[in-house]
């Protein structure tokens, strides 16, 4: 089945098509167009700057995919309308609205944070995990492939507006058992970035700095890691920062001695070497010790979720999902504790906003619905949940 989807839930506009068969996805076309120089210079996403940027970038990107298939032998159009930024959501449904009415073909609006968890379903190879294949089985409706090998599962979403558990009964079926009472994860990397003079999005420009610093440098606390609940707060992480960095400003010989020098860092495939800021404090250690801090929280939650809730595999979900030390401490702390279950991430890419993963997750919704949503239905909904 070939699916044409758009993602513009916030400040990256994604347009992709894919050929979804039983037991793989073939990524026919990906684009995805950032709009962080955009938005750098406010540290952070500015709302009516995004929307207009979609609508800019929407014609050309669909026209540049449009040019890789004939539409007539498009068979599904899936559209993120939600959670996210309201106009941003509108400016990607309204375009696969028109595409859909023009070409008379089915459409889906998909759940963003659904999308997110179906990245963990495809490989950067473009092979779908063969477990994660819906097929038809017989009268019963639909059902996922091997699901005894996975499910239940509990997956962690952790982006710029989501941190959340989510069990997993099997595809399709879903219930956040847990979520972040105040700031997201991700919110937490970009403000302290902020705080730091570091650029946007602040999340990778932490990571890249904290493999330079020493990460018990500074102790800072683990918010909510004893509650009995799966919930999680970010904000007093982020307010401690804050604190910690007004005191180094008062009494600096409090400093430990800087790490100064230059990380080597992949990303996006390229080699990208990050200068360490000439700041008054120091900045490796800070990013190193919050990170620690945090991935101390998220690790911990998730290893008693997935316990508690006897998890087959433990999966990563949402731009935070990039960090590669979260992803390398999730991995040894299911081998080490739950050793019995699996662990799955996204490729990097592909824990980042892009529209492959709503392409998967709208065949899923459109197998177990049987046929697609009505189109005056499909509306933005910046809160959606599951
Ligand atoms: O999923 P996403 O692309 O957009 C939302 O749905 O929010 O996530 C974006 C978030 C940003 O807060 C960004 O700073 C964070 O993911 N992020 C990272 C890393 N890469 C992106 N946070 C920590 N470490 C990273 N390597
Ligand atoms: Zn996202």
């Amino acid at each position: 089945m070939k699916v044409l989807a758009i993602e513009t839930s916030c400040d990256d506009t994604g347009v992709a098509l894919l050929d979804v068969r039983e037991s793989q996805v073939k990524i026919l076309a990906d684009f995805v167009s950032s709009q962080n120089e955009i938005h750098a210079p406010y540290g952070g996403v500015v709302p009516n700057l995004a929307v207009r940027a979609h609508y800019k970038n929407l014609p050309i990107l669909l026209e540049a995919v449009l040019g890789k298939i004939d539409p007539e032998k498009i068979d599904l159009i899936a559209a993120t309308n939600g959670p996210g930024l309201e106009p941003c959501l509108w400016a990607g449904i309204n375009n696969a609205k028109v595409l859909a009415k023009a070409l008379g073909k089915p459409i889906v609006g998909v759940n963003h944070l659904e999308g997110h968890i179906a990245a963990n379903f495809f490989a950067a190879n473009s092979k779908l995990l063969n477990y994660g294949a819906i097929t038809r089985s017989g009268a019963t409706g639909w059902k996922t492939q091997n699901s005894k090998l996975l499910f239940p599962a509990i997956c962690l979403i952790v982006s710029g507006g989501h941190t959340q558990l989510v069990f997993m009964k099997k595809i399709g079926e879903y219930k956040v058992i847990g979520q972040t009472r105040d700031d997201a994860a991700g919110e937490a990397f970009d403000k302290v970035a902020k705080m730091l003079g570091l650029g946007y999005p602040g999340g990778p420009e932490v990571a890249l700095l904290a493999k330079k610093g020493v990460s018990d440098a500074f102790q800072l606390p683990r918010p909510m890691i004893d509650s009995k609940d799966f919930d999680f707060s970010f904000s007093g992480l982020k307010t401690a920062v804050r604190y910690l960095l007004q005191k180094l400003e008062k009494s600096p010989s409090a400093l430990p001695a800087s790490s100064a020098g230059q990380a080597l860092c992949k990303r996006g495939g390229r080699e990208r070497e990050i200068q360490v800021p000439n700041s008054q404090f120091p900045v490796p250690d800070i990013c190193a010790s919050f990170q620690q801090a945090a991935i101390d929280v998220l690790v911990d939650k998730t290893i008693k979720a997935a316990q508690k809730y006897k998890a087959k595999a433990v999966m990563l979900a949402g731009g935070v999902a990039a960090n590669k030390e979260l992803h390398r401490q999730m991995e040894n702390a299911v081998k080490k504790t739950i050793p019995n279950s699996q662990f799955l991430v996204p490729s990097s890419c592909y824990c980042t906003d892009n529209a492959v993963m709503i392409g998967l997750a709208g065949y899923w919704k459109f197998m177990r619905q049987g046929k697609g949503d009505r189109v005056e239905k499909i509306e933005a909904q910046a809160n959606l949940n599951f």
